[in-house]
């Protein structure tokens, strides 16, 4: 019998586990779509992000950007080819678990930014390093996939969930999980069950443990308080997924899907600001980055040319990051260090 947390881990990212596998986001062959999937403009408004923050943190030198989970290094790739003022500055470490993935990363990052060059100011670790820098420390779809221990109230008390041959088994709860689980739903009916997310929890601290000045920002689906849970069934909060299809249980073949949960930013440290992902967008400027494409589409219509086309698409994909049912909805969550 294995606690849930603990199997979900070793199904991400034990040996065979989904993500050492490889597997990435993306279009093809691939089981979920992002937003540095879905379009560069997503690392163009993290850059002027960057620059800004640059600015405001008095423009150190070093200014290290640590973006953690970083995947393919889409993501990254996309905020070298957009920043600015604080280019020279910039020291960028892509932090990613996945060996597999971290090995692509390096490669076409630097195959596509920094050809003619000798030295790039880009590193590639498994894990966060010690600091402390002056920089910010970014992560998209990081925190949803840190796997959370489930509680489920009953009438005797809260129970946590196992997995034992491919199948649930709930046990007692040990007292600090139930404290936990009180305090974060202090409103829940019996029947209610609960993610309870030290992992991302822990994450958070680290992140911001390595930080002597700066920002920690963090992009992810996700609730601002977990008594939304409490009118949630399970299987809605915490989801499965495969060939970019919703899959089946988390507990049978393990490796072979994705297993993510939304985020309870309630039971994440500190008291970051939030705002949606469309909010935030639109205050780093995504609309005036876009409007060349608005004049251009209008201005070819009735009949557009291939120009006018790709401009169109250009807007389908600012609508994509912003769309309030999908991504637009997520939420991004600012916390400042030393300041
Ligand atoms: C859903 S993917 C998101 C990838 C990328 N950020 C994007 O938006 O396309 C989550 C990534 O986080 C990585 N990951 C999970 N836990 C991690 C950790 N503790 N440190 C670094 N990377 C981690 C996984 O291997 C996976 O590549």
């Amino acid at each position: 019998m294995t606690r849930f947390d603990l199997f979900v881990e070793e199904a991400l990212y034990g040996q065979n586990g989904f993500y050492s596998k490889g597997q990435r986001a993306g279009s093809e062959g691939a089981d979920f779509i992002t937003s540095p999937e879905t379009s560069t403009l997503f690392g163009a408004c993290i850059a002027e992000y960057l620059d800004r923050v640059w600015h405001e943190l008095e423009c150190p030198n070093p200014f290290v950007v640590i973006e953690a989970g970083s995947g393919p290094g889409t993501l990254c790739r996309d905020i070298f080819l957009s920043i600015q003022d604080c280019s020279d500055a910039l020291r960028y470490v892509m932090v990613e678990r996945s060996e597999p993935q971290r090995e692509i990363a390096f490669r076409d990052v630097t195959t596509r930014c920094f050809l003619d060059q000798q030295e790039v100011p880009l590193a590639a670790l498994q894990d966060l390093p010690a600091g402390p820098f002056t920089g910010v420390v970014l992560a998209n779809e990081l925190l949803d996939n840190l796997p959370p221990r489930v509680v489920k109230k009953t009438a005797k008390g809260w129970l946590e969930l196992y997995v034992e041959q491919g199948a649930e088994a709930w046990q007692p709860t040990p007292p600090e999980a139930q404290t936990m689980a009180s305090a974060v739903a202090p409103k829940a009916q019996t029947g209610t069950c609960l993610p309870l997310q030290l992992k991302a929890a822990v994450w958070v601290n680290r992140a911001l443990a390595t930080l002597e000045r700066g920002r920690l920002l963090t992009f992810d689906y996700g609730v601002q308080s977990s008594e939304i849970f409490t009118k949630r069934p399970m299987g809605e909060w915490l989801r499965t997924y495969r060939n970019h299809q919703r899959s089946g249980s988390p507990y049978q073949e393990p490796g072979s899907r994705d297993v993510t949960c939304d985020v309870a930013f309630d039971q994440l440290p500190g008291k970051p600001s939030i705002c949606t992902q469309a909010d935030w967008l639109k205050n780093q400027g995504l609309y005036s980055m876009t409007d060349w494409a608005r004049k251009q589409w209008q201005t070819a219509l009735p009949s557009p040319d291939a120009a006018a086309v790709a401009a169109r698409s250009v807007l389908d994909e600012a609508a994509a990051l912003t769309d309030p049912e999908g991504l637009g909805g997520f939420l991004v969550a600012e916390w400042r260090v030393g300041d």
